[in-house]
């Protein structure tokens, strides 16, 4: 039996850590620099310490890029808004597994909307809490720092569950996102564990949109060359 290829490597930029006050310029920037995914973290001052945006934010940007729409809901409860940022042209649409009781029936419904879904979990949380959703998710995302805030610094114990996940996964196309202080020196950690999606907000949106480009490629060259993909 042959194993199926690896997933792609891609970089996922976090427009949290974007200015709010250009935000349209910084998703075209960030779009021209290199980005693969545009990340969209959706936190509700409930779920999580924090307030960040909703749908309208989600289909304001939508007509700037053509990249897929990451949305990571960090609200609680999540299936009253799935439609709404499904409508609003969200392309993948993560739950936290802690989120509510009926994680299940969160994904069907995301799948259901034509969306890829995608279960995401906090640190406390262990990777037998999402055995029994893989067969129908795209997408796990592991949190390496508590949700609600970027610029946190990346917690490398998590590694050890995302070895953990990936080998769960097996041969399954799922990818993996890790989230939460990824940089150009955590980046090898992530995809050695077996990461193949790294988000990143405050390590890209760094130093003004002329150095978007270098940062995200120092960020996917590190990672590359962890995954034997440059010498
Ligand atoms: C944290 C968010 C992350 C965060 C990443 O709650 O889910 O996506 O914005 O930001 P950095 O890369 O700065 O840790
Ligand atoms: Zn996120």
């Amino acid at each position: 039996m042959t194993s199926s290829p690896p997933r792609p490597l891609l970089i996922a930029p976090s427009i949290l850590a974007s200015d709010f006050a250009r935000f349209g310029d910084e998703v075209k920037a960030v779009d021209a620099a290199g980005a693969d995914w545009i990340h969209v973290d959706v936190m509700d001052g409930h779920f999580v310490p924090n307030i960040s945006f909703g749908p309208e934010v989600v289909r304001a940007i939508r007509p700037l890029t053509d990249k897929p729409l990451d949305v990571h809901l960090m609200i609680a409860p999540a299936d009253p808004y799935l439609e709404a940022f499904a409508h609003a042209g969200a392309d993948h649409i993560s739950v936290h597994a802690e989120a509510g009781p009926h994680l299940h029936r969160s994904l069907q419904a995301i799948r259901a909307l034509g969306k890829k879904a995608g279960v995401a979990i906090n640190p406390a949380t262990p990777a037998e809490a999402i055995e029994y959703v893989l067969e129908i998710v795209d997408i796990v995302l592991v949190m390496t720092v508590n949700p609600g805030f970027g610029g946190q610094a990346f917690l490398a114990p998590m590694m050890d569950k995302v070895r953990r996940i990936r080998s769960m996964i097996g041969d399954r196309p799922i990818d993996i996102i890790i989230d939460g202080g990824v940089a150009r020196d955590t980046a090898a950690a992530c995809v050695e564990a077996g990461g193949n999606v790294l988000v990143a907000g405050s390590a890209v949106f760094k130093g003004g949109a002329s150095a978007y480009a270098s940062n995200i490629e120092a960020i996917r060259t590190a990672a590359a060359r962890a995954r034997g993909e440059l010498v």
